[in-house]
């Protein structure tokens, strides 16, 4: 495990918004696993400047790690326009190569299948993107999340919906259901990077990190990747042992 410490979200977004764009430019074709939330915006800042300033991203494929079920795309709050809006509108990507799983689709069960092959058939995922819930949760995969798991539907727990709420009007707004890349479907990722921002991430951060792997704290499958890097600011890192500080 590769753990990185930054004085601030800005800090850290400047490190992996090199290593993605770096990639990039090394390997025009990349398929990057991506995600949604506040914790990546300053990255995908970091990777709409690179493009600006002439990186091509053309020939990039993405895939999402998730989407609510029955929210209609054009709903602001679904993760396809958070995409759109806040990334793929800004890069020269290929629409058509972005992928977010279908939170509408009739048969739910055929479009987690669906997801798996498109993932699949695009040869993996190079890079994966992963943000941290504050139990733990990657993608989400909430607790108790087998290791081993697929895209499947996930309930979401009155925690996430909570901490999901300031998106919406009400807490009753949020969605109860989602579609999820599986904790197997991330850890088949050739590499991956979690950021992690602000205290309120500080007690899963050190679960995922110093304490035995456990499905109760999803992050804390990352630990038997063979390449993963964690991206944190100061505050995150607060409950790390020394150790994991220097
Ligand atoms: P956040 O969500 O970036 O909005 O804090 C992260 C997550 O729940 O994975």
């Amino acid at each position: 495990m590769n753990i990185q410490i930054y004085k601030s979200n800005q800090e850290a977004a400047v490190a992996a918004g090199e290593y993605i764009n770096s990639y990039v430019r090394n390997n025009p074709k990349a398929v990057l696993g991506l995600a949604t939330g506040s914790t990546p915006l300053p990255l995908y800042a970091k990777m709409v400047k690179a493009c600006k300033n002439g990186l091509d991203y053309s020939g990039v494929t993405t895939f999402n790690l998730d989407e609510y079920v029955g929210l209609p795309i054009d709903q602001e709050q679904s993760y396809r326009a958070f995409m759109n809006k806040n990334l793929f509108s800004h890069l020269n990507i290929d629409i058509n190569n972005t992928f977010v799983p279908d939170g509408m689709a009739q048969d739910l069960e055929a479009q987690c299948a669906e997801y798996e092959e498109r993932i699949k058939a695009a040869g993996g995922i190079d890079i994966q993107v992963l943000g941290i819930g504050s139990n733990g949760h990657i993608g989400f995969n909430e607790p108790p999340a087998p290791f081993d798991s697929r895209t499947s539907v996930i309930d979401l727990t009155e925690q996430t919906i909570s901490d999901n709420a300031r998106f919406f009007e009400s807490a009753a707004d949020v969605p109860k259901r989602a579609i999820s890349m599986g904790v197997g479907t991330i850890l088949d990722a050739r590499a991956c990077i979690l950021l992690s921002f602000g205290t309120g991430k500080a007690k899963a951060l050190k679960g995922a990190i110093e304490e035995s792997p456990d499905v109760m704290n999803p992050a804390s499958a990352l630990q038997n990747h063979p390449n993963i890097t964690f991206y944190v600011d100061e505050a995150s890192a607060s409950y790390l042992t020394k150790q994991h500080k220097t």
